[in-house]
């Protein structure tokens, strides 16, 4: 089976060759004078001439194509310009042809190549990345190369269409192992520019490290600045949620989510938004220029916590990766206050204390008027003859007192009786 497959095979080989040979204005001859060249930091671009002794009747068209038959073209111009991050080699062939017909067998394809910049391939920056913030800076980073010495100093150019010319990035700083630089890049109102891209080159002061390039077109790698919660509001039992986006973007190219943290369910949700009106017209004229989301199924006794972030999506972009910070976070409802609690918790038992020493000393008092002290007569007589050590005298001294007193008690008695008789 595969031989009669492969006959054909050969057979229309020699057949194409047999007619390349015997009819060579079928094929135009190939064109001249191919070169390549360099503008910016690293638009290529191509240039050739037309083939000597073309057929007359042809309209000349040129076929190009990079190295393994990647974007074919089939164009009347006589050069052709690509941005190429030029950490690579890379090749463009170039054949004429009498029409724009893809079918039509080209000439014979001239190559040309263009080199990466000399240098250790190990030693160029790797992971070389950039993120346009806010459409209003661009921030890009990199790793160090293996084969480097720390100590080096880099620098990053920078181009792009509105700028005229290449321009360095001042402020390199360090984020841990990596190395970035930021520089300004506003939104241009012109539309052809988000075709376009801005080329990046990395390397250093002293030339000891390769050149690293990047590409970095303006419709990917939008980071929007988080948006503004504006208001949060309980109507009929829906929370609806409005906020402003950042500036510079218009609400239909962005895709948003809601974030509510319910605190006493311990709930965490996060509602991707498409639709992004309120039923309640009553709310889109509050707030002019917000957008508004109604969050479903959320207690309203309780407290809310809401945040929102947002990121480009593909109706205006190319990518829809990068995700803005989040917003700051608003609440809505109410929550037993934490600080209460604590306050709660040390003033009771203070209170407390104060009471029962207050009691104690209330009952004190009430003891001394229920029961008032017994006399201590020592203490009295103690007083009275002062600090004499002879106690025995003392009490015998007493004694002699008590008996005299009750010697004259009885006498008076005794008295009174016989008063009582004689009457
Ligand atoms: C190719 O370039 C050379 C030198 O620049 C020039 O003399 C020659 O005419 C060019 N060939 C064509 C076909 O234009
Ligand atoms: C070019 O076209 C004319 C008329 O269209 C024809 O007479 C002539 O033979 C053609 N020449 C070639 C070389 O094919
Ligand atoms: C391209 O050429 C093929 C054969 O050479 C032919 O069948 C086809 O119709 C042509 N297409 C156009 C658009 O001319
Ligand atoms: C975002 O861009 C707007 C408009 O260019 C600007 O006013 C605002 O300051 C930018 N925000 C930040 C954080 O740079
Ligand atoms: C980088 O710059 C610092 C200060 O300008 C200099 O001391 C150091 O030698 C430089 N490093 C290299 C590798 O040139
Ligand atoms: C986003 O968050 C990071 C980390 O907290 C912070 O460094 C950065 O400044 C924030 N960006 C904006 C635009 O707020
Ligand atoms: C939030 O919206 C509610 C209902 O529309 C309104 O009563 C309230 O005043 C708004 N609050 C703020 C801060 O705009
Ligand atoms: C909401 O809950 C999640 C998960 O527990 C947490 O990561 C996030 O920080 C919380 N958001 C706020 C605003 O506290």
């Amino acid at each position: 089976m595969e031989r009669p497959a492969r006959l054909y095979g050969l057979w229309a080989l020699l057949l194409c060759a047999g007619a390349g040979v015997a009819a060579p204005a079928e094929t135009q001859p190939p064109v001249t004078n191919l070169s390549v060249s360099v503008e910016n930091l690293c638009t290529v671009i191509w240039t050739w001439n037309p083939p000597e002794g073309a057929s007359p009747n042809c309209s000349l068209r040129y076929f190009s194509h990079f190295g393994n038959k990647q974007d074919k073209k089939i164009a009347p111009e006589t050069h052709r310009s690509e941005e190429v991050p030029l950490n690579e080699r890379i090749c463009l062939q170039v054949g004429s042809q009498c029409s724009t017909n893809e079918s039509e067998q080209p000439s014979i394809l001239v190559e040309k190549c263009i080199s990466p910049p000399e240098g250790d391939p190990e030693s160029a920056v790797t992971e070389l990345q950039c993120v346009w913030h806010n459409l209003s800076y661009m921030t890009c980073t990199w790793l160090p190369g293996r084969n480097t010495s720390p100590d080096t100093n880099y620098t990053l150019y920078y181009w792009h269409s509105s700028l005229g010319k290449i321009l360095q990035c001042e402020n390199i700083h360090r984020e841990g192992q990596h190395i970035g630089c930021s520089f300004v890049l506003s939104k241009v109102k012109d539309s052809s520019f988000e075709q376009q891209s801005v080329q990046i080159m990395v390397k250093d002061n002293a030339g000891k490290i390769r050149p690293s390039f990047n590409i970095v077109p303006l419709t990917s790698h939008v980071k929007p600045d988080p948006p503004h919660i504006k208001n949060l509001s309980f109507h009929n039992g829906d929370l609806y949620v409005q906020w402003k986006n950042p500036q510079n973007f218009y609400s239909r190219c962005l895709s948003y989510q809601v974030e509510v943290n319910n605190s006493q369910a311990e709930t965490h949700d996060i509602f991707s938004v498409e639709e992004t009106k309120c039923q309640n017209s009553e709310l889109e004229g509050n707030l002019e220029g917000t957008i508004c989301f109604m969050v479903p199924g959320v207690l309203p006794g309780t407290l809310n916590t809401v945040r929102i972030r947002v990121k480009t999506n593909k109706l205006c972009y190319e990518d829809d990766k990068l995700w803005s910070n989040w917003s700051q976070a608003m609440s809505i409802g109410q929550r037993a206050n934490p600080t209460f609690y604590i306050t709660t918790l040390l003033i009771i038992p203070v209170i407390v204390a104060a009471a029962i020493i207050v009691l104690l000393l209330y009952l004190k008092r009430l003891k001394i008027i229920i029961f008032p002290p017994i006399p201590d007569p020592g203490k009295i007589f103690k007083e009275m003859f002062g600090d004499q050590n002879d106690d025995t005298l003392r009490w015998k001294k007493y004694d002699i007192c008590e008996k005299q007193t009750k010697e004259e008690t009885d006498s008076v008695v005794l008295i009174e009786n016989l008063k009582r008789a004689s009457q």
